[in-house]
């Protein structure tokens, strides 16, 4: 694992945004800007480094540090509602996304699930249909860092997968309503073993899903209901939260062998 101090150089030169934290406050800034804070302006230097401390003009000290996956969820601008680290976590597990993957990503919403797979390795193609969702969503891959990596395109998928027939991608993700008229073109989209991933949090589009990738006789079809209990630890003893259950929506994975 390399230190802050190996790759000193690449955070200044690049210019990637950097977390100044103090306490609860969190403020993603690219070297060299400026950030108001009610605790006074802070002036990032061009060569601010990990690990870091930049004091305000108020002489308040806030902690410089590099920008990790979950902190997307919570620092991109949103528009189309942002994937959850876990699931997240179980798109890129399930799929393999790796370094030197192709994908294929729609919609890219916040473009957290887009920017978190470049992050991975990937290089990703991601379409967004709302032309204004798609520039913020451009700038959050600024500020993630990852702008080289992913493609923003504005527009409607189901309007021109055609076009991308033969494209040969890894990996085909949908986070859509309409993802079942993808799914049908994912054969004609993938490498041979290739994954596809859709999220969805209802069933009825999930269940649409399913038959598409049945029909198309994509292999090893399932489907799983993502959900986590939180467990509550103090003085009476140790359980699941009561509060509301986890769910955020299902996870459908299918391959094309
Ligand atoms: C739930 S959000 C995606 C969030 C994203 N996975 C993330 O992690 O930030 C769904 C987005 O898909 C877009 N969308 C829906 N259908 C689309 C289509 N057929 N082509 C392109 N974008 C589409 C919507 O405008 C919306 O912004």
């Amino acid at each position: 694992m390399s230190s802050d101090s190996d790759s000193d150089e690449t955070v200044g030169e690049d210019r990637v945004p950097v977390l100044l934290v103090r306490g609860d406050r969190e403020f993603l800034i690219e070297p060299g800007a400026e950030q108001g804070t009610d605790l006074g302006v802070l002036e990032v230097p061009d060569d601010v480094q990990p690990g870091d401390t930049v004091e305000t003009h108020l002489g308040e000290a806030f902690q410089v540090r590099r920008l990790r996956g979950p902190d997307l969820f919570h620092q991109f601008e949103r528009t189309g509602a942002p994937m959850v680290p876990r699931d997240v976590g179980l798109v890129i597990g399930e799929t393999g996304v790796s370094q030197g993957d192709r994908v294929l990503d729609t919609g890219t919403g916040t473009g957290v699930l887009a920017a978190s797979m470049a992050r991975a390795g990937a290089d990703v193609v991601t379409y967004e249909r709302d032309p204004e969702f798609a520039e913020v969503a451009r700038e959050n891959m600024e500020l993630g860092g990852v702008e080289d990596s992913v493609d923003v395109r504005t527009g409607d998928l189901t309007e021109t997968v055609d076009e991308l027939e033969g494209s040969s991608f890894d990996v085909v993700t949908l986070d859509t309503g309409d993802a079942a008229s993808i799914v049908e073109h994912a054969p004609e989209l993938l490498v041979e073993g290739g994954f596809v991933a859709v999220y969805s949090p209802f069933i009825e589009s999930t269940r649409e899903v399913v038959e598409t990738a049945r029909e198309v006789d994509l292999a090893n079809v399932r489907t799983r209901e993502t959900i986590q209990r939180e467990m509550q630890f103090d003085d009476r003893g140790s359980r699941p939260s009561t509060a509301p259950v986890g769910h955020t929506g299902y996870l459908t994975i299918a391959r094309n062998v």
